[in-house]
């Protein structure tokens, strides 16, 4: 146990580190300001990751006292303030945003020493439960903040690295055939895993084919170039709205010069690259994009299996067997500032020789966001419940923002059809 609990307290520090060090170079009005409706302002999520803390460390397993101001800490809970209002709430400055992020973190750790993990009458305590769940909370929104900056105008955000380039290494074209049969979908109580990924249960499904490599940018341009997003008949209905109301021609960051494209992000500004997986598309563009390749979106069923299960061997913890994460298995973990070229991952394949599951983009996945059959909400209602059957769509296998904790293959993420501010791309399947 006490292993268990240096290693939660390395974790934590850890964690804080990164997100400090992603958001030392914005200028504090950057901080403060809301970019867009669907983000909230990069403060407001610093401020949040500190109060979701102290919630579930200091105040639920050591019974401490908010160290919040009371006004403050109902501008921090999601449920009393919704994204769109974030923009015009009066959040404290940038240094009691720090002096908070660092009393919150004292008061997790001082948890920590004095709760008992593994007799602990508190169900979110066992384990430390509660300690990895701030962990990946924060690591989640470490993510929601770099899609923040990347919305921001060029040159507003300089990340503290320099980012990649495209490279000449091409990921392999065509699909693999997963066989009909069982498979375990969702996770065991062997592992962190949230409620939305439990129970595992058994599912038979038919015969598939699942692409090996997402869409490149490149082979997206060619659906663009082929007048894809004028051709309605590739659209659903909400999807043409969509198409009406954004005015969309090409996925975010996309930039008309003269007669071509430009892909900027962040620094990057460079024409579309073959290497590079398409990124910033909405599920409606990528379901019209596989409708024009005479394929499909996966169903999350489809892409679990294909990421996580072998007939003879059972379910592996990741797309290449049950070794952890390494850099050159799977792009994921922040410091590149976008994807890397898929080709430079080949370790990281399926034994069928399925490619970049993990990190590099999101996938976009057939169905809506419902809970699977016998689930039960833990520790709140509020994580997954309250989201189920909003016609929100489920995105699998995390991004190169996406940071190795959080990369599983049970995971699922969720958001309304037409958001782009993800990084999100595309991988098509087929019935075989
Ligand atoms: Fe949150």
């Amino acid at each position: 146990v006490d292993a268990n609990r240096n290693a939660l307290a390395r974790r934590l520090k850890q964690v804080r580190r990164r997100t400090l060090a992603l958001v030392a170079p914005l200028a504090d009005d950057d901080l403060r300001r809301q970019v867009d409706p669907i983000v909230s302002p990069v403060l407001w999520d610093l401020l949040h990751v500190a109060n979701f803390e102290e919630r579930w460390t200091h105040r639920r397993l050591n019974g401490g006292e908010p160290l919040a101001d009371p006004i403050v800490d109902q501008m921090l809970d999601p449920e009393v303030t919704p994204r769109r209002g974030r923009g015009a709430l009066d959040l404290p400055s940038r240094e009691a945003a720090m002096s908070y992020l660092e009393r919150a973190h004292a008061a997790a750790m001082d948890a920590l020493t004095f709760t008992p993990l593994r007799r602990g009458a508190d169900p979110v305590a066992l384990g430390g439960y509660a300690f990895e769940l701030v962990a990946q909370h924060e690591e989640q929104h470490q993510e929601t903040i770099l899609q923040t900056l990347a919305l921001m105008e060029p040159g507003r955000y300089v990340p503290p690295r320099a980012t990649v380039r495209p490279s000449s290494i091409l990921p392999p074209r065509g699909s693999a055939v997963i066989p009909e049969g069982p498979f375990v979908m969702g996770a065991g109580d062997d592992a962190f895993a949230y409620d939305n990924e439990r129970p595992a249960h058994v599912l038979s499904l038919p015969a598939f084919s699942i692409d090996a490599a997402p869409v490149s940018e490149a082979e997206y341009l060619e659906f663009v170039a082929a007048g894809g997003y004028v051709n309605e008949a590739l659209w659903t209905d909400e999807g043409r709205d969509w198409l009406r109301s954004s005015g969309a021609s090409a996925p975010l960051g996309w930039e008309r010069r003269g007669r071509q494209f430009v892909v900027t992000a962040f620094e990057r500004e460079s024409p579309p690259d073959p290497g590079l997986p398409v990124v910033r598309v909405s599920w409606f563009e990528a379901s019209a994009y596989a409708r024009w390749r005479r394929k499909r979106l996966p169903t999350e069923a489809e892409w679990e299996k294909a990421a996580s299960w072998d007939p003879i061997v059972g379910k592996s913890r990741f797309p290449w067997g049950d070794a952890p994460w390494d850099h050159e298995r799977a792009d994921l973990d922040q410091l590149a500032f976008g994807p890397r070229p898929l080709g430079s991952f080949a370790r990281g394949a399926t034994p069928r020789g399925v490619l970049g599951l993990l990190g590099s983009v999101w996938e976009w996945t057939a169905g809506d966001f419902v809970p699977y059959e016998g689930f039960q909400a833990f520790p709140y209602d509020g994580y997954s419940k309250a989201h189920f059957e909003r016609g929100m769509k489920v995105l699998r296998g995390g991004s190169w923002a996406t940071r190795p904790a959080v990369a599983r293959t049970t995971f699922r993420n969720w958001d309304f059809p037409e958001r782009r501010q993800i990084f999100a791309g595309i991988r098509c399947a087929s019935d075989a």
